[in-house]
């Protein structure tokens, strides 16, 4: 026993930043950000929450999957940047929706969605639960630098959904951590006590983006072959791959590495930019919208990020 997706559902803020308007205030162009990303333009909170984004993609995804919050047996939310340390971003999602299930938060920073429904997976195996919320939501621009180029034209915020119940549709899984902070990492608040006493930081998302770009098209070409052959299926079977909406470049290599169509990966980057744990269950959500994900087709997802992390995982599309 593992899961089906029954509802999928994403939000992003209603405010959106162009290439244009973010050259007011870095050195940096239209035309270095296409080329070398393929964003074109991204979503900011102005007064949304974190926890205002998962919310709003939960009802979305409860809706399609025609589940009442009293019917959830778990939230189960994947974030790199909860409004708070406590409460969790799925307790806080939890009193939102009027939910009474247990509810905590994942991190595994970009890979936290595939990690958060691995883990569901775990529950359902179990016989544990019969329905679960699991939601990639983030609000990344409270953890950038806004005069750091190398990052603030990157990341977004926004937030994905999906609601599961019980079938057996998740075929095979891969997680992948690699630990270091490196590459990747965002200080957390060092504190006041009077006996800490650190080198000072940065207190923003710092990223190796050349180290970090080799590790994603090694782990998704790596991790994709893995987890096709572990569902006993080929390349040639997936209908379409999911990947981490990080850069257009890293996708178009990690296509080549395989032996599956480029037209077969899916992309929204020039739409919302980077927006980490949220930028799969929100394509996956479109897709499934635009009735773009056929029952009985096998679709991949692939994920990579700080940690450094990274997962895939193959499920077979059937909300019927
Ligand atoms: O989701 C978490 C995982 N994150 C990722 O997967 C990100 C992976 N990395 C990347 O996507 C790319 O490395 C970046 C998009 C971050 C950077 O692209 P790049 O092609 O690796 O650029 P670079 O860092 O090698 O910089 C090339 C040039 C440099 O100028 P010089 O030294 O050649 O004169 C940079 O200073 O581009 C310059 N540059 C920019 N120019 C205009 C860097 N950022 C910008 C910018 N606008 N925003």
């Amino acid at each position: 026993m593992s899961f089906r997706i029954l509802g999928t559902g994403h939000c992003v803020p209603a405010r959106a930043v162009t290439n244009e308007e973010l050259s007011k205030y870095v050195d940096t162009s239209d035309e270095w950000i296409r080329q070398r990303v393929g964003i074109a333009e991204r979503r900011v909170c102005t007064t949304e929450t974190a926890a205002d984004l998962a919310c709003g993609a939960a009802r979305e995804a409860l809706d399609m999957g025609k589940t009442t919050p009293d019917e959830l047996d778990m939230i189960i939310c994947a974030t790199v940047s909860p409004d708070d340390a406590s409460p969790s971003m799925a307790c806080m999602l939890q009193n939102m929706l009027g939910a009474t299930c247990p509810a905590y938060d994942v991190n595994a920073a970009c890979s936290g969605f595939i990690y958060a429904l691995d883990t569901a997976a775990g529950f359902f195996a179990r016989q544990k639960v019969k329905k679960v919320l699991v939601i990639g939501g983030e609000r990344l621009s409270r953890l950038v630098d806004w005069t750091d180029r190398n990052t603030c034209v990157i990341f977004a915020d926004g937030a994905g959904a999906v609601v599961l119940g019980e079938g057996d549709n998740y075929l095979s899984s891969k997680l992948y951590a690699k630990g270091g902070n490196n590459v990747i990492s965002i200080p957390m608040h060092e504190g006041k006590s009077p006996f800490y006493r650190p080198e000072p930081r940065h207190p923003y998302i710092y990223m190796n983006g050349q180290e970090t770009f080799k590790f994603a098209v090694n782990a998704m070409s790596g991790d994709l072959t893995d987890v096709i052959r572990d569902a006993g299926l080929q390349p040639s079977d997936i209908s379409w791959v999911i990947p981490h909406q990080a850069n257009v470049r890293i996708i178009d290599a990690a296509s080549r590495k395989l032996d599956i169509p480029a037209d077969r990966f899916a992309k929204n980057i020039e739409k919302y930019g980077n927006t980490s744990s949220a930028s799969i269950p929100i394509l996956l959500d479109e897709l499934n919208r635009a009735g773009k994900l056929k029952d009985g087709a096998y679709i991949a997802l692939s994920a990579f990020g700080g940690g450094l992390t990274s997962g895939a995982c193959v499920i077979k599309w059937n909300t019927i």
